[in-house]
């Protein structure tokens, strides 16, 4: 199946990212679709930041960092967003409800051999697929932040997806120069989250009862374990609210006691503190 056009839903963290990568390494026309211009706006600054950096570091022509930023096309319009596309990529906040709604409007307005994607972190692909007529198009297709640096996508078969949508997210993964593994199972938080989300609640929880301070979880884990970045400044960079959201995923699917949420994050979430984007989290990003 040849993919000329790719329509991503969502221009936050994760969907200014896949746009990024979608139009700039697997050269793809791709649409961007928000609710409102500021988000659009939003994304698209965060595009422009990146192929900036980008070039500055010459890794990329400004030609191409030109070029790139043609192929993207904004819209606040989901008809225009879906008209003639091949492959969607729904990005929006990790809330089965308004996925499903989302799928149950694009399944209306996509052709029909459109495959439909989730970059979900969590949430079951058949549950959304249930909002189709096409569940052997629909799958999960999990990208890591920042976007354009992490290498790998899950690609997550839901109990109807078939093997030709799989083989074409593979395609596409390729083509964006990813590295892919495929979940069998749509199992919840699929490989990476079911072992991340618990270990960064397990962060919150040693803040919580003041055993470190924060800076101290981040450096010993950072030199204890070689990760890039402590657990305390990952979750700032995820965002509290989208793991809050996996915890009750967990919880719902799994089991109640061991996934619950620290109750540090569910008052850091109510109180807006949300991580990077909101510039303040258990850090604080003015600076
Ligand atoms: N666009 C372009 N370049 C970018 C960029 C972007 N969006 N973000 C960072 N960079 C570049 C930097 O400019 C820098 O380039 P050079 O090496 O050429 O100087 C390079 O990437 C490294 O950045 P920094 O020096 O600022 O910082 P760093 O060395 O700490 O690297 C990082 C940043 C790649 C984010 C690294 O810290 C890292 O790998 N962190 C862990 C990320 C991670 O675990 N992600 C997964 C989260 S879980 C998830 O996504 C799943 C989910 O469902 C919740
Ligand atoms: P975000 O809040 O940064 O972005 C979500 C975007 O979706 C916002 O711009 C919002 O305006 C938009 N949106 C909301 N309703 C919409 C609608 N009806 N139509 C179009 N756009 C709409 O969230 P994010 O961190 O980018 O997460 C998006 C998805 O990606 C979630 O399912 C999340 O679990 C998943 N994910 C997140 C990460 C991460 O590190 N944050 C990593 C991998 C996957």
């Amino acid at each position: 199946m040849e993919i000329k056009k790719v329509s991503v839903i969502g221009a936050g963290l994760m969907g200014h990212g896949i746009t990024q990568v979608l139009a700039q390494i697997a050269g793809y026309e791709v649409s961007l679709k928000d609710i409102k211009q500021e988000f659009i706006d939003t994304g698209m600054g965060r595009i422009q930041w990146s192929l900036g950096k980008l070039v500055e570091k010459e890794k990329l022509a400004q030609t191409d960092a030109d070029a790139t930023l043609q192929r993207i096309h904004p819209t606040l319009d989901m008809k225009e967003a879906m008209s003639d596309t091949d492959f969607v990529i729904e990005a929006v906040p990790e809330n089965l409800e308004l996925k499903k709604k989302i799928f149950a409007e694009i399944d209306q307005l996509a052709p029909p051999h459109a495959i439909l994607s989730s970059n979900t972190s969590s949430i079951s692909i058949s549950r959304i697929a249930t909002a189709t007529k096409r569940p052997d198009k629909v799958v999960g297709m999990h990208f890591f932040n920042p976007v354009q640096i992490m290498k790998l996508v899950e690609i997550i078969r839901g109990d109807k997806t078939s093997d030709n949508t799989v083989s074409v997210v593979k395609q596409v993964s390729q083509k964006m120069g990813k590295e892919t593994v495929l979940c069998k199972k749509d199992s919840p938080g699929f490989i990476v989250n079911r072992i991340l989300v618990p270990a960064l609640n397990e962060a919150i929880w040693l803040l919580q009862e003041d055993v470190a301070e924060p800076e101290d979880i981040d450096k010993a884990i950072k030199l204890g374990l070689n990760w890039p970045m402590g657990p305390i400044t990952l979750l700032d960079y995820v965002g509290l609210d989208t793991t809050l959201s996996i915890t009750k995923v967990f919880q719902k699917e799994m089991d109640e006691q061991k996934y619950a949420a620290a109750p540090l994050l569910g008052k850091m979430v109510k109180e807006g503190k949300l991580g990077r984007k909101t510039k303040q989290g258990f850090y604080d990003w003015n600076k």
